[in-house]
């Protein structure tokens, strides 16, 4: 039944719920949607009380045909190194690096600097911007390959927001993370009956940075950045076409493998066996081989998602890449026919801040005026895993 916003409610029926799309497939389980506040009273009252845990969706709940983005936030941490700074410690130079790859600085956290604290500071932002109280907000994605708990910081982010009608998950997709945060929200929007979801995606890989190997610690800055999506009615669907892939046979040229700790003889009390401590690797890369793959599946996953959405790319107002490099970025631009005064680079100020540079550009373009309401941008996230995706969206 639609009502006249074009809404419609599936009753007590689970909508499909398509999560994500892989290729060409789509996912069409019906799963069932529970969800639930475990803010301020603590977890204990909602699953283990006496009570059964209140659904947070009533029985009858709308379903928006279409899912829109409305606000958008972003934070950084206060430091900064330029190139300048690394060339006193690792034989570069602010030249190489500026040619190579278009960084002049990036930021690192320090001190009390935490990721959840910047991802909380963006989320804060989208949130004001779009004008949505925190008790409104459904689901909290966390995109990031570098939580602060290996557990994820998703619920630890909702808990800080006070969002306590909000559930909340993390998402690892590399610097594909926030294009694949996106569109699982927007399916969830579409399909599962949510009306708000903020997506954040902020990563700290100067955890995992060797800042003695020039080939890679030049690259990377730390920040986060957010943005609320939020149901809507079909005639003002702001996500309108996308496309995601991976290709593990690529994950050779980029990763942060999890290795045994040999050094710690400390067995936790294992009584019976020798546990195997783990950590991760610094991020080990074949610049050349991503540098290639990008320049190859960047144009190509653009030019799918436009087919999603029954575009060309003449239609594009904003060309918005993953801050990787000024040189992809601008092979991508050429390749797909777009005009250097419609893409979208901040990353001279930023560096490679993974899954945060998309929404970090992306709110900064939105305040500063250049993206403006009914605007379509296109976006594409690429990096470890081999993985990437895109999505061509319509802002406000
Ligand atoms: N300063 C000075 N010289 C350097 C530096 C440096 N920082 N780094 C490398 N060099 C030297 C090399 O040793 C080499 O010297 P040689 O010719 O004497 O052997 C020379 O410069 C050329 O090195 P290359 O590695 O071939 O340089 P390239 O032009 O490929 O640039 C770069 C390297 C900038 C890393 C580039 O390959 C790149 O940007 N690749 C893509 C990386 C990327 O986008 N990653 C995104 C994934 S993010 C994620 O998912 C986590």
């Amino acid at each position: 039944m639609a009502n006249a916003t074009g809404i419609v409610s599936p009753g007590r029926n689970l909508a499909p719920l398509g999560i994500i799309r892989s290729g060409l497939s789509w996912n069409t389980r019906r799963l069932p949607l529970r969800c639930f506040a475990a803010v301020g009273g603590g977890v204990e009252d909602h699953v283990l009380g006496d009570a059964a845990p209140k659904p947070r969706l009533p029985s009858y709940r709308v379903v928006g045909l279409g899912s829109k983005l409305v606000g958008c936030g972003s934070a950084l941490p206060k430091l900064t190194i330029s190139n300048d700074d690394l060339a006193k410690f690792v034989e570069t130079s602010d030249e190489w690096i500026s040619v190579r790859t278009g960084i002049r600085n990036r930021r690192v956290l320090t001190g009390d600097e935490t990721l959840s604290g910047l991802a909380v500071e963006a989320a804060k932002g989208a949130l004001q911007m779009a004008q949505i109280d925190e008790n409104d907000v459904d689901l909290v994605i966390m995109c990031t390959s570098t939580p602060d708990d290996l557990f994820g910081c998703g619920g630890r982010i909702q808990r800080d927001l006070g969002c306590k009608n909000a559930w909340a998950f993390d998402i690892t997709a590399a610097c594909s993370g926030f294009v694949v945060g996106l569109i699982t929200a927007t399916r969830f929007i579409k399909g599962g009956g949510l009306q708000n979801v903020l997506v954040i995606g902020a990563d700290a890989l100067s955890r995992y940075v060797d800042w003695t190997d020039r080939g890679t610690c030049i690259l990377f800055g730390d920040a986060a950045g957010a943005v609320l999506v939020q149901a809507c009615s079909s005639d003002e669907d702001g996500l309108l076409g996308f496309d995601v892939h991976s290709d593990g046979h690529g994950q050779k040229h980029l990763n942060a493998i999890a290795k045994d700790d040999e050094t710690d003889s400390n067995n936790n009390g294992a009584p019976l066996f020798p546990p195997r401590k783990s950590s991760f690797s610094c991020i080990q890369m074949n610049g050349k081989e991503v540098f290639r793959f990008a320049v190859r599946c960047v144009p190509q996953t653009i030019e799918m998602a436009l087919v999603d959405a029954g575009l060309t790319s003449s239609s594009i107002d904003w060309l918005l890449l993953h801050q990787a490099n000024q040189r992809i970025i601008d092979a991508v631009a050429t390749r797909l026919q777009i005009p250097s005064d419609k893409v979208i680079s901040n990353l001279a100020n930023y560096g490679n801040t993974s899954a945060a540079s998309i929404p970090l550009a992306l709110d900064e373009a939105v305040r500063s005026g250049n993206v403006k309401t009914g605007n379509i941008v296109a976006t594409a996230g690429f990096g470890a895993g081999l993985t990437w995706g895109s999505a061509i969206m319509k802002w406000g």
